[in-house]
């Protein structure tokens, strides 16, 4: 019988394949599984591993820095010696004006100017200035000393500590 010569030849490989393919498939679906719990149980130690073996030597600055800001519990700003005394200082990647009115007294105010948004810019004369269009704000209480604005700078909370202020 011709018909039944094929069929016969056609099992075996069959069953191999079938075989291999469920191999390949359990091997899939271990690895899988293993990806899947590693991502679940510690995907954020598995993300700075890597930082940390990509980064290499700067890897360990990082780890100083974020360890000292946030032993205060907050952001570090500044020391206290960076503030002059009866002016400031603008850190603009916070966006924070810090002042020292009176020696050992610190300020925070927003630099947003309430007048339309821009950044203040410079401090002198005991006053804030914006660039925008020219007022003025206390160095005291964030105060308007001079318009267009009719609002003072929103004040922010900062905490010192020893010599180091850290915005809240
Ligand atoms: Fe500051 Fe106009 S935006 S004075």
């Amino acid at each position: 019988m011709t018909t039944s010569e094929p069929l016969q030849p056609v099992p075996a490989p069959a069953r191999r394949t079938v075989v291999a393919a469920v191999g390949a498939a359990g091997l899939a679906v271990a690895l899988t599984a293993c990806g899947s719990s590693d991502d679940n149980s510690s995907s954020s130690s598995d993300t700075q591993a890597g930082a940390n073996a990509s980064n290499g030597g700067t890897a360990g600055g990082d780890a100083s820095a974020s360890a000292s800001s946030g032993s205060g519990g907050g952001t570090a700003l500044a020391k206290t010696a960076d503030i002059p005394e009866g002016g400031g200082k603008i850190f603009k990647d916070k966006s924070v004006v810090v002042t020292q009115p009176a020696s050992g007294t610190f300020k925070a105010f927003s630099t947003r100017c309430p007048h339309q948004g821009c950044a203040v810019s410079s401090i002198s004369g005991g006053v804030i200035v914006c660039p925008c269009h020219g007022s003025e704000f206390s160095v005291t209480d964030g105060s308007v000393k001079k318009g267009p604005a009719t609002t003072g700078l929103t004040a922010q909370n900062v905490t010192v500590s020893g010599d180091s202020i850290t915005l809240a």
